[in-house]
């Protein structure tokens, strides 16, 4: 577990901590009014390594204050891989702050309400707003329709879909008081075609397409825009790892993520098998972009090309 203060005390504003998870404090930089996201907050779900991680680092090098909640428990009852550690989140808060940006670390699990809902509130005591959201955290599964067991299927769906609705219905309030807010959510390729290798994960995947559509035209009165982001395969824990790749391929005696690219690679228009966590960030910032804000309920596939093959 994560203590208070834990990283350059000193330095840091007042310990807060948050009823079954432990937050540490924000370390304020000074804003940088030449920054296209200077003064703006944003909360970033499973910000502790991978994807979110990325995102997170790409909005601090834009100026914004970044709060990342993550799980960060490691092993993880129904995740056959392990999932990010207190290190990772206390590592990342760091790398947040090497960019002059101020960060909020806040370990907490996203299927509990009470959790999300408290993290929020701290992030609007600490920054006075909350501009972005980046509804990121999920967990992946992989096998065969009928190898699920009834834990793996409930955890899966419960960090996936409900987790994020409930991060949303934590935020929304906030967001509709200030009348402005952009919410991202973090689909997959597999979010848009089945797969029978990873046939409950893609389920809970366009899932959340249907969730953030509503959302998009539930909240955009309020001028609050959600869009999605539909990533093909990317280099993160989450594809490799033993579990997933054993499974991508099982004829190898040592599978590596290498390997599973490349054998993607000769079906892809670029000629590249997979995404680096970086390129899925430079999709984010688009989205956070002033330009962007008339754009909203819209499905953005970071596919390495391979939609072209796609019908229209
Ligand atoms: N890696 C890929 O190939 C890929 C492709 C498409 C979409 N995605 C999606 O991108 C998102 C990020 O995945 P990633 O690839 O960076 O994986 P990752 O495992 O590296 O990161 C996911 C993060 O979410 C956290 N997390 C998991 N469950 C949580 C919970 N209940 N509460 C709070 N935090 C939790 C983890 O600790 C981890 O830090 C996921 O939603 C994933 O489904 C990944």
């Amino acid at each position: 577990m994560i203590k208070s203060g834990v990283l350059g005390a000193a330095a840091l504003a007042t310990p807060a901590v948050i009823s079954g998870s432990h937050s540490l404090t924000a370390q304020r930089a000074a804003p940088n009014p030449n920054l296209k996201l200077s003064g703006k907050t944003a909360f970033i779900t499973g910000g502790a390594r991978g994807i979110g991680l990325a995102i997170a680092q790409a909005m601090a090098r834009a100026g914004a204050n970044i709060v990342l909640f993550d799980i960060a428990s490691g092993q993880t009852p129904g995740v056959g891989y392990a999932l990010a550690t207190s290190e990772d989140l206390g590592a990342a808060q760091r790398s947040i702050e090497a960019l002059e940006a101020s960060c909020l670390a806040i370990q907490g699990d996203v299927r509990q309400r009470e959790a999300i809902e408290e993290a929020m509130q701290q992030t609007v005591a600490t920054f006075g707003t909350l501009d972005i959201l980046v509804v990121n955290a999920g967990v992946t599964q992989v096998g065969a329709i009928e190898d699920f067991s009834d834990q793996e299927i409930r955890t899966v769906y419960e960090i996936n879909v409900e987790g994020a609705i409930k991060t949303t219905q934590a935020a929304a309030p906030i967001m509709q008081k200030q009348k402005s807010g952009r919410m991202l959510f973090m689909s997959s390729a597999l979010g848009r075609m089945g797969n029978e290798l990873f046939p409950v994960y893609a389920s809970t995947k366009w899932a959340l397409i249907g969730f953030a559509k509503s959302a998009a035209l539930s909240y955009g009165k309020d001028n609050i825009t959600c869009n999605v982001i539909a990533p093909g395969l990317v280099r993160t824990k989450l594809a490799d790892n033993p579990y997933v790749l054993g499974a991508m391929m099982p004829d190898d005696p040592a599978p590596s993520f290498d390997r599973v690219s490349e054998s993607l690679s000769s079906g892809n228009p670029l000629g590249v098998g997979h995404l680096e966590p970086e390129d899925v960030a430079s999709a984010a910032m688009i989205f956070v972009d002033e330009s962007m804000s008339k754009v909203t309920g819209e499905v953005f596939d970071v596919s390495l090309g391979s939609n072209a093959r796609n019908v229209a």
